[in-house]
Parts: structure tokens; sequence; C-alpha cells
């Protein structure tokens, strides 16, 4: 089997160069990078979380808990990115959301985001 280049796409810390490009990349290739970062950043959700549930010390599991919320933070700034990038991405991201909400008004269950977000709940606060 042979590889294509750039098909190894996980850093190599043991080369100072592995990160580097000879040119800028298209927006097309950004689109694609950030998918890949969002990528890294679920796979690092899943990871810290996994090192939380395995251990019993607190400070271990609030430091990791503490990362892996940060993580999932990242996310959200790479799926606004995208969508920013991407506009005909975030109108199927929008498509899938709305979607969902369908399914759940279907099945009576209530949208918590949704609850969570209304303005009747931010006064109770
Ligand atoms: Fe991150």
């Amino acid at each position: 089997m042979t590889k294509k280049k750039g098909a190894d796409i996980m850093p190599s810390f043991g080369n100072p160069f592995a990160g580097n490009v000879e040119r800028k990349i298209t927006k097309g290739e950004l689109i694609q990078a950030v998918r890949l970062d969002i990528a890294g950043e679920l796979e690092a959700i899943y990871l810290y979380d996994a090192h939380v549930m395995a251990t019993d010390d607190i400070v271990a599991k609030t430091v990791l808990a503490d990362i892996r919320d940060e993580e999932k933070a990242h996310i959200g700034e790479l799926m606004t990115l995208l969508q920013h990038l991407d506009p005909d991405e975030a109108e199927h991201f929008a498509s899938g959301v709305e979607e969902v909400k369908e399914m759940m008004e279907k099945l009576g269950t209530p949208d918590e985001a949704a609850v969570k977000a209304t303005v009747g709940s931010l006064l109770d606060r």
C-alpha cells in the first residue's frame, strides 16, 4: 500500500519542521484544515474524558475536566469559523439542527438548549 504525500497528518514532534507548509493554503484547503482541527478537538475531549473517568484523584479529575471543557469551547470557535468560511456548509448544519428539533417536537421531548436560553429563565437568575 502506497502512502499519498501528506497522508501523515498527525504531527511528529521529533521533527521541528513537520507543521511547516511551503505556501499559503487555499480557502478550500483552509476549510479542510479547520475540519481536521475540529476532529482533533473531539479526539482530545474523548481522551480527557476517559482520563477523568479513569481516576479517583480529585485534583486530576478537576484539572482534566476543566481542560476537556476548554476543548469543547474550541469546537464552538472552530465551528463558527467553519461556518464563516463555508456558508453553504453552515446551511447544512442549520438544516440538521432543524431536523432534530422537528423529531424532538414529534416525540414531545423538550429542547433543553432552547429551554436554557429563554429570556424568562435568564430573568429568573
Ligand atoms: Fe483545543
